[in-house]
């Protein structure tokens, strides 16, 4: 028998700490969310955030923009952030309207109100193995999850689907950290099944609805799904064809409630910290 790893449950409990640590404080976390798509998911995302943000007894605010938004207004709304001391974090919401330089955007966060450690700073801290001042939400919420459930990953052969910088590169680097053997598939690779065969643990962020089947998996595996797709239903589905595939885990994550709301979590999580750090660096 399987075993469902429980991120809602997970991330309510972070959510709760944070809510009893923040509750005697004067000066509360705050969270600055910048909008610049018209996106329907990225809207509910932002939606949702600001909703468990003000659950954890956060500051939060939200900036949105339209498609005739420049760069260099949302980077000026960046650096009013960057200096005003009662944020803490700050998270631009991806993707953005296509014409916005991305880069150039992530590149004006002050890397210590990088909530979502996407900042090169942050990014390379990572890869190099010093600590950064975050790490990207998904990642860091995908590991938390697994050592919720008391899994070890020392030893263990991850394989991750996808090479994204949000999640497929950087929960690389997590595993290694953690001592995981890692290999990253992605869409060019070649004999895709047999490599994720070998697996004990899988991580498929591909965000191709159930593409993993029950022949992609060894029996015993811990299958971790990164996918949200919406389907014709209007229904979430995952990366990963979960009736087939929870009969051979050990252990897997649903779609919706497994990684979904452990972002959300480790989101508010970060904003603790970089409002600890702040705090810190003040004394
Ligand atoms: N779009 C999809 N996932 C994320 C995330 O973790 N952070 C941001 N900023 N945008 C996203």
């Amino acid at each position: 028998m399987t075993i469902i790893l429980d991120g809602k449950k997970s991330a309510n409990s972070i959510i709760e700490t944070l809510r009893k640590k923040t509750a005697p404080l004067k000066q509360k976390p705050g969270l600055a969310v910048i909008l610049a798509n018209d996106n329907p998911a990225s809207r509910i995302y932002v939606k949702t955030k600001e909703k468990k943000a003000k659950e954890a007894g956060f500051n939060s605010f939200v900036y949105q923009f339209d498609n005739n938004t420049t760069n260099n207004q949302i980077i000026d709304l960046i650096d009013k952030l960057n200096k005003n001391p009662d944020i803490h974090g700050i998270l631009v919401q991806l993707p953005l309207f296509s014409r916005l330089d991305e880069q150039k955007i992530i590149e004006a966060i002050d890397p210590k109100k990088d909530v979502d450690g996407f900042h090169p700073i942050n990014v390379g801290k990572l890869h190099i193995g010093i600590e950064p001042h975050a790490v990207c939400c998904t990642p860091r919420g995908i590991i938390r999850l697994l050592k919720d459930y008391n899994i070890t990953l020392e030893g263990k052969n991850a394989v991750v689907i996808g090479r994204s910088n949000i999640v497929g590169k950087p929960i690389a680097a997590l595993l290694l950290k953690e001592n995981a053997t890692v290999c990253i598939a992605h869409s060019r690779t070649k004999n895709l099944q047999e490599i994720t065969k070998k697996a004990d643990i899988l991580i498929s962020a591909t965000g191709i609805p159930l593409l993993i089947k029950e022949d992609f998996v060894k029996e015993g595996a811990i299958v971790v799904d990164v996918g949200i797709i919406k389907n014709e239903e209007g229904r979430i589905i995952g990366d990963v064809d979960f009736s087939e595939v929870s009969k051979k885990t050990s252990y897997i994550t649903p779609v919706p409630g497994g990684v979904g709301p452990m972002t959300i979590a480790m989101l508010l999580d970060n904003t603790y910290e970089l409002y600890k750090d702040s705090i810190n660096e003040k004394l």
